[in-house]
């Protein structure tokens, strides 16, 4: 009998390319399961120039990257509006190719080493049908919070309903069948799809589809834990019976290679860009708590007016920043020397700005006392388990549900959802930073402390790797 062999297969961006790879590390921690990640030709590419991840995964002999084109030609960008055509690409180009990989070719029953399990991002919605056609079972991991994905799955109610489309424009109405919601969610928390005026919408109709899909797998994997959304990971369980809550899988990783290795140390980046490791030295020489950190992760883009409306705001709220300015993300920004030269010397003397950072690091570098960020669900989560409190500033879909159970339900900061102006920046930056700088600090200590005990042993994430890895140990050909 084969061994079980998992084919995982992210949306190939950042976000869920990283969260992704931990859980597969941790896979291969757990042995006896064969893994294989099937990565975009890009995201590899750009992987193999930026971290060393390959030198880290060649200590696991079960373990095998593998490659397949993403639809998309080699210079279009990926990002802002483009992530819509990247979805595209993957399931007119990559599926059929998956399809074949899995049914006659590589990693087919009839290989050496067949696919025992797909593991895919939720919004695959083509892989029911792989997976069905193979007769092996299909496990979604959906990369964003169970809080937005619950909106999504919700989004038909919504509509039989009548509340989407919207029906005038008060962003501040509350909306009534989310269940589990009430009383919680506005229209303008809905995810930004929500706003089209048209339900023909391409991206609502795919989350419709979505939903009718993801119901269909043999189990549902989440990056969060219990003690953060337990209530909506119970709404999730009288759709599917087998959830796994395994997050946050990035200290979730950490914890189990410094009890496995040697070498606890390890880094774990997977970046996609290459990370400028000055700003830890700037860091070090800061204050405690002193600097607000500031990146709309590897997705998100501004316009150069939103842009200095930020800056204005950050530099007159005369707070320490750390400003990671990802290339590509300010639309029409040519150059720097467009930018004012009072902005330019305030940042010289309290600021520090850099195109790429070690995220996970700068987040637990002691200086750090607030993240000004478009609530990415990694980027979310990495602020939760350090206890760092967040200024949300959201750009699209799940963002906007994120944003608010920061600011409303968990209490771990401030929602700045559809706002761009340097007054209310540098309020919400004093705010954070000064006014209520102890009550958000404890707050964030209380969220930390569950997210480290759900991954230490006997913890509900823990538990549910645990498990996790045994059904996938039972799924054999
Ligand atoms: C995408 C989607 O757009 C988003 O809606 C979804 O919630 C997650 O995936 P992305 O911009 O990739 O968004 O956000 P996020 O999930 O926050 O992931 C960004 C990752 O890049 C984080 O793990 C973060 O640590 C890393 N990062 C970001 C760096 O390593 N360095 C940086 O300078 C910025």
């Amino acid at each position: 009998m084969a061994l079980p062999h998992v084919l995982i297969f992210p949306l190939p961006i950042q976000g869920p390319v990283n969260c992704m790879l931990k859980l597969a590390e941790l896979f291969c921690l757990h042995q006896e399961i064969h893994v294989t990640f099937l990565n975009s030709e890009h995201i590899q590419q750009r992987l193999l120039k930026c971290t060393d991840v390959q030198i880290r995964f060649k200590k696991y002999p079960n373990f095998k990257f593998m490659t397949i084109p993403d639809g998309l030609p080699e210079d279009n960008p990926r990002t802002g509006d483009q992530v819509r055509n990247l979805v595209k690409g993957v399931e007119d180009v990559s599926s059929p190719l998956l399809t074949e990989m899995v049914t006659s070719g590589l990693l087919s029953p009839n290989s050496e080493k067949p696919v025992t399990c797909l593991l895919v991002d939720g919004i695959f919605s083509f892989a029911v049908d792989i997976a069905k056609e193979v007769g092996i079972p299909l496990l979604y991991f959906d990369t964003i919070s169970p809080c937005a994905l619950w909106t999504y799955l919700c989004v038909p109610k919504l509509i039989e309903a009548g509340e989407i489309p919207f029906k005038g424009n008060d962003l501040d109405a509350l909306v009534n069948n989310v269940p589990g919601m009430e009383g919680v969610i506005r229209r303008r928390d809905l995810p930004s799809f929500c706003r089209a005026p048209d339900l023909n919408n391409p991206t609502i109709q795919r989350i419709i589809k979505e939903g009718k899909h993801i119901v269909q797998a043999q189990g549902l994997i989440f990056n969060t834990f219990e003690g953060l959304e337990g209530p909506i990971l119970s709404q999730f369980r009288t759709l599917c019976p087998k959830i796994y809550s395994v997050g946050p899988l990035h200290i979730h990783l950490k914890k189990s290679l410094s009890s496995k290795c040697s070498v606890p140390k390890t880094s774990t980046s997977n970046s996609i860009w290459k990370e400028d490791m000055s700003c830890m030295d700037w860091l070090d020489e800061q204050p405690n708590k002193s600097v607000l950190f500031v990146s709309i992760g590897s997705v998100a883009a501004m316009s150069k007016a939103q842009l200095l409306e930020i800056w204005y705001g950050l530099v007159n709220s005369k707070t320490r920043f750390l400003w990671v300015q990802r290339p590509g993300s300010v639309i029409g920004l040519e150059e720097n020397n467009d930018i004012p030269i009072e902005l330019s010397k305030s940042t010289k003397e309290r600021g520090c700005i850099v195109s790429w950072a070690p995220q996970e690091e700068v987040l637990a570098h002691p200086s750090i006392g607030g993240f000004l960020t478009h609530c990415g669900w990694n980027s979310t989560l990495e602020s939760i388990v350090e206890g760092v409190p967040m200024i949300c500033w959201p750009y699209f879909v799940d963002q906007q549900v994120n944003s608010r159970y920061v600011g409303e339900v968990w209490k771990l900061g401030l929602d700045m959802k559809d706002v761009c102006d340097r007054a209310i920046v540098e309020k919400m930056v004093r705010e954070m930073m000064e006014v209520r700088k102890i009550e958000f600090l404890e707050r964030g200590r209380e969220m930390r402390n569950l997210a480290i005990e759900s991954v230490n042993e006997g913890g509900s994430s823990y538990k549910d790797l645990d498990r996790l890895v045994e059904d996938i140990r039972l799924m054999r050909i």
